[in-house]
């Protein structure tokens, strides 16, 4: 990602050796596809906090590798999982597995994915990992539940979203931070720090997702640009502008929201409509917020290399393209 993993580049090279072990299978097909989405150019961010976090607690085991390739794991179960719920084409610069192999190949490797990981860490037995982890899992599914429960519905405010964005994506980046403490033996108090590092992190990690979806280009973002819309998501730049739009511009978002198939004409026109009237702005600044409260979170922890990542990498959330 950035010079901020420097630190951790050896850890890193390990993680790639340790998935591919973790994930032997005999079943050929299920590792076809394993490689083809894991090894597809995924930033890493999990990881790298699992690995961040453990060593600023001063752990000095090995076990922070496979937890890392688990949260890994998980991730890219969900995104297999959610890749057929939004029906989406491309993902880092590639076909998605959906569209390449079909739905139940997408669901069912997310499902390998996902036991693989609790095969491994019930091997470990750590309970309070798996505590963890466990509600965290639960909590990813309640959020995309809730995220379909709100499609296309013009009503969802601020508080509904927040809660939504909690569940599919803060939650996981709060597990991966906690994980550190927890392997580093670390008091119940520096343990909820870092739970809340990630969790403002994930929350600004999925509003900067909300924003790219509306700003930026296919080729730079390695998904298709306009997929909020075109899924009837009622993210925060579009809540921000309902919250002041007048009849017209209620009714011009509400028609495209419920298209079928929504043009390109469309998209363009509520993209102009989101900048103009300050959505993109206001996402911005709920971004800053969070990262702000993230970094905070750290204060309890004294100065190290590891914790100067840790801040450069919330600053780095900011200026992510993809
Ligand atoms: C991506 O959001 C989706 C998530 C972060 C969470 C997905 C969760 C599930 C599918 C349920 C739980 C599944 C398991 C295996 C426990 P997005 O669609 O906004 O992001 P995108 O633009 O990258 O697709
Ligand atoms: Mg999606």
């Amino acid at each position: 990602m950035s010079g901020f993993t420097k630190i951790i580049q050896k850890d890193l090279d390990k993680l790639e050796s340790s998935i591919d072990d973790l994930l032997s299978t005999r079943v050929g097909y299920i590792k076809e596809i394993v490689t083809y989405i894991i090894k597809s150019g995924g930033k890493r961010v999990r990881p790298v906090l699992v690995m961040l976090c453990s060593k600023l607690c001063g752990y000095r085991g090995k076990k922070h590798i496979p937890y890392a390739a688990i949260i890994e794991f998980i991730h890219t179960a969900t995104l297999l999982h959610d890749d057929v719920v939004d029906n989406a084409k491309t993902r880092r610069g590639l076909s998605t597995v959906n569209t390449v192999w079909g739905n139940e190949p997408s669901v069912l490797v997310g499902d390998f994915l996902y036991s693989r990981s609790f095969e491994l860490m019930s091997r470990d037995g750590n309970t309070e990992i798996l505590k963890t982890i466990s509600q965290v899992t639960t909590a990813l599914s309640e959020g995309e539940i809730l995220e379909i429960i709100k499609t296309a519905d013009l009503g969802t405010t601020e508080k509904d979203y927040y809660e939504i964005i909690g569940n599919k994506t803060a939650v996981l980046f709060g597990a991966a931070c906690e994980i550190g403490a927890i392997l580093g033996g670390r008091t119940a108090n520096e343990r909820k720090a870092l739970r809340n590092f990630g969790y403002n992190l994930g929350i600004a990690f999925q509003l900067m997702d909300d924003v790219l979806d509306y700003t930026s280009y296919n080729d730079v973002l390695g998904k298709h640009v306009g997929t909020d819309l075109k899924e009837g998501k009622v993210t925060l730049p579009l809540i921000y502008v309902l919250n002041s739009a007048g009849e017209k511009e209620r009714a011009s978002i509400e028609s495209a929201l419920a298209k079928q198939r929504i043009t390109k004409q469309d998209f363009n026109r509520i993209r102009r409509m989101i900048e103009k009237k300050g959505g993109i702005a206001y996402t911005m600044d709920a971004t800053k917020k969070h990262l702000d409260m993230a970094k905070k979170r750290l204060d309890i922890f004294p100065a190290s290399q590891y914790k100067t990542a840790l801040l450069e990498l919330a600053d780095y959330m900011l200026k992510r393209e993809m």
